[in-house]
């Protein structure tokens, strides 16, 4: 075939859209179970915003963008959306919300692009479930979206474990710096091309150094740098998350690839996803809404990696199947005729029917009923139809009766209780 999908981007049929939806269904159940409201935000973005937001300096618009000038007279340069973070922050303050009502708890969800190099758990169209609260400097409102993180995983029933870290503010994080570029300098030999190229820009970075993690471990501490109010801030977070049984890790060399973070910083990792297994991150970002021309508001979120929590489900084994009770075979046009309203009647009662094709034959239509899972089949002839009943056979026990076609729906309903 020669008009394939793109590389990178996935076409998810059946079970694996399925595991999708199913976490974007509980993310959503919750989240409106924490008073957070939905946003939706434009998929499309001008360049400029990214490059204001995310950071020049970050690997995502250094080399992830998926960018083009549009036809307009201006010939505005325009990007997908790699992250949702920033469109939210843009249509927070254009929408007058940092002055007017500061504090929001808003959730997004949708799929993002970034062009990285594809693997098993990364995609240049991949799905984030999101939130953003703003006007909420206080340690509570970084636990309370820890809690709400931990609940969703531990819902899911997946394996994971989660990493926190404080990367200071504008005070402190100067000097700590300051420690980082001296100590790269030093190291200058060791670290790699990566590191080189952003050592002025970004140094932070180095913490993140893939090619030689033990020469990481070897740098400077964050949290050895933090001021006075970050270490109270961080100190309250854990002290807030051992009260809500949280379990987690202080991971000092996590430091986020995107430049807003300030403070606290937080990964969810899970079990059997390889080298990507990061399946929630996020942060705080008291700086961003004021860089962004708004008011000064503080500023946190995170983002849960819809496709990575789909496929830990997978994983885990978690993912219960969706088999109809009923397949309704029919044979003959007045049988067909009748079968539609059955069908209908069983649907009206809560069960999953699939109405198979009156035009095959017998045997095939049992296979098919036995190969869609269905647990039973409802089958109707002439002669049933002449009597007001219905053949149901249970195709996992092999038995067949007959049953009034009115009573066919709770007879599959409480053997479908057994
Ligand atoms: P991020 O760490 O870039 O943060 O992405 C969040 C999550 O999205 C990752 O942990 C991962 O699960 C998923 N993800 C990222 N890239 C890919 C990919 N190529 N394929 C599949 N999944 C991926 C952010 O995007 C921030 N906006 C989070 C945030 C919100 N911070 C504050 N507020």
């Amino acid at each position: 075939m020669e008009l394939t999908r793109l590389r990178g981007f996935r076409d998810l049929i059946g079970a694996d859209a399925r595991a999708m939806s199913l976490v974007e269904g509980r993310a959503r159940a919750l989240f409106e179970r924490y008073s957070i409201k939905e946003i939706r935000i434009p998929v499309l973005e001008r360049l400029q915003l990214y490059l204001r937001s995310t950071g020049e300096t970050s690997d995502i618009v250094e080399k992830q963008m998926y960018m083009f000038t549009d036809r307009d007279e201006g010939e505005t340069v325009v990007a997908l959306r790699p992250e949702g973070t920033p469109g939210v922050v843009r249509a927070y303050i254009e929408a007058g919300l940092d002055r007017t009502e500061p504090e929001q708890r808003l959730f997004y969800s949708g799929p993002m692009f970034r062009r990285e190099r594809p693997q098993k758990g990364r995609y240049r169209q991949f799905y984030q479930f999101g939130v953003e609260v703003f006007g909420r400097p206080d340690a509570a409102c970084d636990a309370e979206l820890l809690i709400m993180i931990d609940e969703l995983c531990r819902d899911l029933k997946i394996p994971f474990t989660t990493e926190i870290n404080s990367i200071g503010d504008q005070k402190c994080r100067p000097a700590f710096r300051e420690a980082l570029l001296q100590w790269g300098r030093e190291h200058w030999d060791q670290l790699c091309d990566d590191c080189h190229n952003r050592i002025d820009r970004n140094p932070l970075r180095l913490l993140d150094c893939k090619i030689d993690a033990k020469l990481a471990a070897s740098a400077p501490n964050p949290l050895d740098y933090l001021c006075d109010e970050c270490r109270a801030h961080f100190d309250r977070v854990k002290e807030l998350l051992i009260a809500a049984n949280v379990q987690y890790a202080v991971n000092p060399r996590m430091v986020r690839g995107l430049d807003y973070y300030t403070r606290t910083a937080f990964e969810v990792m899970a079990g059997g996803l390889g080298a990507q297994s990061t399946v929630v991150a996020g942060g705080r970002y008291d700086g961003l809404v004021e860089a962004m021309s708004g008011a000064a508001v503080a500023g946190i979120g995170f983002a849960i990696g819809v496709d990575r929590i789909a496929l830990a489900l997978e994983a885990a084994g978690v993912l219960p199947a969706v088999t109809p009770d009923a397949a309704i075979i029919s044979m003959g046009p007045a049988a067909t005729r009748h079968a539609v309203v059955v069908a209908r009647d069983l649907r009206a009662a809560n069960l999953n029917v699939e109405m198979l094709s009156p035009e095959r034959k017998m045997k095939t239509l049992l296979a098919r009923a036995s190969k869609i899972g269905a647990r039973f089949a409802v089958i109707i002839g002439d002669d049933e139809l002449a009597r007001g009943v219905v053949q149901l056979r249970d195709l996992k026990q092999s038995t067949q009766r007959e049953v009034v076609a009115a009573e066919a729906a709770s007879a599959i309903a409480d053997a479908r209780g057994h």
